[in-house]
Protein backbone atom coordinates (compact mmCIF):
# COMPACT_ATOMS: atom_id res chain seq x y z
CA UNK A 1 0.00 0.00 0.00
CA UNK A 2 2.60 2.40 -0.03
CA UNK A 3 1.00 4.32 -2.96
CA UNK A 4 -2.03 4.95 -0.90
CA UNK A 5 0.31 6.54 1.76
CA UNK A 6 2.41 8.56 -1.36
CA UNK A 7 -0.85 10.22 -2.68
CA UNK A 8 -1.19 12.50 0.27
CA UNK A 9 1.69 14.12 0.02
CA UNK A 10 1.90 14.58 -3.60
CA UNK A 11 -1.59 16.05 -3.58
CA UNK A 12 0.40 18.95 -0.95
CA UNK A 13 2.94 19.35 -3.14
CA UNK A 14 1.16 20.12 -6.26
CA UNK A 15 -1.15 22.49 -4.72
CA UNK A 16 2.11 24.50 -2.72
CA UNK A 17 3.58 24.39 -6.35
CA UNK A 18 0.42 25.87 -7.92
CA UNK A 19 -0.75 28.37 -5.24
CA UNK A 20 3.06 29.31 -4.12
CA UNK A 21 4.46 30.06 -6.93
CA UNK A 22 2.25 33.26 -7.93
CA UNK A 23 1.20 34.95 -5.15
CA UNK A 24 -1.36 36.95 -4.98
CA UNK A 25 0.78 40.15 -4.86
CA UNK A 26 3.31 39.82 -7.06
CA UNK A 27 2.05 40.21 -10.16
CA UNK A 28 3.39 42.48 -13.31
CA UNK A 29 0.38 44.31 -14.52
CA UNK A 30 2.42 45.98 -17.31
CA UNK A 31 3.28 42.66 -18.77
CA UNK A 32 0.07 41.10 -18.39
CA UNK A 33 -1.77 44.07 -19.86
CA UNK A 34 0.77 44.37 -22.95
CA UNK A 35 -0.20 40.47 -23.18
CA UNK A 36 -3.58 40.43 -22.79
CA UNK A 37 -3.64 43.62 -25.77
CA UNK A 38 -1.24 41.32 -27.86
CA UNK A 39 -3.39 38.14 -27.64
CA UNK A 40 -6.20 40.73 -28.74
CA UNK A 41 -8.11 40.11 -25.48
CA UNK A 42 -8.99 44.06 -25.18
CA UNK A 43 -11.19 44.16 -28.46
CA UNK A 44 -13.95 42.24 -26.31
CA UNK A 45 -12.85 42.79 -22.68
CA UNK A 46 -11.95 46.44 -20.84
CA UNK A 47 -11.29 46.55 -17.33
CA UNK A 48 -14.03 48.48 -16.56
CA UNK A 49 -16.82 47.98 -19.19
CA UNK A 50 -18.80 45.86 -20.21
CA UNK A 51 -18.22 44.60 -24.07
CA UNK A 52 -18.50 41.36 -26.20
CA UNK A 53 -17.39 39.78 -22.88
CA UNK A 54 -17.13 41.19 -18.61
CA UNK A 55 -15.42 43.61 -17.69
CA UNK A 56 -12.61 42.05 -15.61
CA UNK A 57 -13.63 44.65 -12.86
CA UNK A 58 -16.42 42.29 -12.78
CA UNK A 59 -14.64 39.04 -13.20
CA UNK A 60 -12.72 40.13 -10.35
CA UNK A 61 -15.88 40.57 -8.04
CA UNK A 62 -17.42 37.62 -8.55
CA UNK A 63 -14.86 35.33 -7.97
CA UNK A 64 -13.52 37.66 -5.08
CA UNK A 65 -12.37 35.36 -2.16
CA UNK A 66 -12.97 31.71 -4.15
CA UNK A 67 -10.47 29.19 -3.64
CA UNK A 68 -10.47 28.25 -6.92
CA UNK A 69 -10.57 31.75 -8.99
CA UNK A 70 -7.29 31.25 -10.34
CA UNK A 71 -7.54 27.73 -11.55
CA UNK A 72 -10.95 28.57 -12.94
CA UNK A 73 -9.39 31.17 -14.92
CA UNK A 74 -6.58 28.99 -15.70
CA UNK A 75 -8.59 26.73 -17.32
CA UNK A 76 -10.98 29.00 -18.92
CA UNK A 77 -7.73 30.74 -20.78
CA UNK A 78 -5.84 27.43 -21.65
CA UNK A 79 -8.81 24.80 -23.20
CA UNK A 80 -10.60 27.47 -25.22
CA UNK A 81 -14.37 26.79 -24.21
CA UNK A 82 -17.22 27.96 -25.88
CA UNK A 83 -18.38 31.09 -25.32
CA UNK A 84 -21.45 32.80 -26.44
CA UNK A 85 -21.46 36.40 -28.21
CA UNK A 86 -23.51 39.27 -28.27
CA UNK A 87 -25.85 38.01 -31.10
CA UNK A 88 -26.14 34.30 -30.19
CA UNK A 89 -23.20 33.08 -31.84
CA UNK A 90 -20.90 30.51 -29.85
CA UNK A 91 -17.07 30.33 -30.84
CA UNK A 92 -13.94 29.45 -28.77
CA UNK A 93 -12.64 31.81 -26.40
CA UNK A 94 -9.52 32.67 -27.44
CA UNK A 95 -6.16 32.05 -25.59
CA UNK A 96 -2.85 33.94 -24.14
CA UNK A 97 -0.28 34.20 -27.12
CA UNK A 98 2.34 32.68 -25.34
CA UNK A 99 3.46 28.98 -23.77
CA UNK A 100 4.80 30.12 -20.77
CA UNK A 101 2.22 29.11 -17.74
CA UNK A 102 3.64 32.03 -16.04
CA UNK A 103 2.70 34.39 -18.48
CA UNK A 104 -0.73 33.09 -18.19
CA UNK A 105 -0.82 33.03 -14.39
CA UNK A 106 0.60 36.49 -14.35
CA UNK A 107 -2.51 37.80 -16.59
CA UNK A 108 -4.82 35.90 -14.05
CA UNK A 109 -3.60 37.55 -11.30
CA UNK A 110 -3.79 41.01 -13.25
CA UNK A 111 -7.49 40.10 -13.74
CA UNK A 112 -8.32 39.76 -10.19
CA UNK A 113 -6.84 42.63 -8.87
CA UNK A 114 -9.17 44.55 -11.09
C1 LIG B 1 -14.47 37.30 -29.30
C2 LIG B 1 -14.54 37.99 -28.04
C3 LIG B 1 -13.57 37.58 -26.91
C4 LIG B 1 -12.20 37.60 -26.95
C5 LIG B 1 -11.28 37.95 -28.10
C6 LIG B 1 -11.77 37.23 -25.61
N1 LIG B 1 -12.85 37.02 -24.80
FE1 LIG B 1 -12.82 36.58 -22.81
N2 LIG B 1 -14.81 36.31 -22.83
C7 LIG B 1 -15.66 36.56 -23.90
C8 LIG B 1 -17.02 36.25 -23.52
C9 LIG B 1 -18.25 36.39 -24.41
C10 LIG B 1 -16.97 35.81 -22.17
C11 LIG B 1 -18.14 35.36 -21.30
C12 LIG B 1 -18.18 33.86 -21.27
C13 LIG B 1 -19.29 33.33 -20.44
O1 LIG B 1 -19.70 33.98 -19.47
O2 LIG B 1 -19.74 32.23 -20.75
C14 LIG B 1 -15.57 35.87 -21.77
C15 LIG B 1 -15.12 35.56 -20.51
C16 LIG B 1 -13.84 35.84 -20.05
C17 LIG B 1 -13.42 35.77 -18.67
C18 LIG B 1 -14.30 35.40 -17.48
C19 LIG B 1 -14.27 33.91 -17.28
C20 LIG B 1 -15.04 33.47 -16.06
O3 LIG B 1 -15.04 32.26 -15.84
O4 LIG B 1 -15.63 34.29 -15.36
C21 LIG B 1 -12.10 36.12 -18.63
C22 LIG B 1 -11.20 36.23 -17.42
C23 LIG B 1 -11.69 36.38 -19.99
N3 LIG B 1 -12.78 36.20 -20.83
C24 LIG B 1 -10.42 36.75 -20.37
C25 LIG B 1 -10.00 36.88 -21.68
C26 LIG B 1 -8.61 37.00 -22.09
C27 LIG B 1 -7.42 37.07 -21.15
C28 LIG B 1 -8.63 37.06 -23.46
C29 LIG B 1 -7.44 37.11 -24.41
C30 LIG B 1 -6.68 35.86 -24.51
C31 LIG B 1 -10.02 37.02 -23.90
N4 LIG B 1 -10.81 36.90 -22.79
C32 LIG B 1 -10.44 37.14 -25.21
C33 LIG B 1 -15.29 37.04 -25.13
C34 LIG B 1 -13.98 37.19 -25.56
Amino acid sequence: MRNKALLPAVLVSVVALFGASTPASAFDADAAAALAKKSGCMKCHSLTAKKEGPAFKKTAADLKGKADAEKKLFTHLTTKPKVKLEDGSEEEHSTLKTKDDAEIKNVIQWILAQ
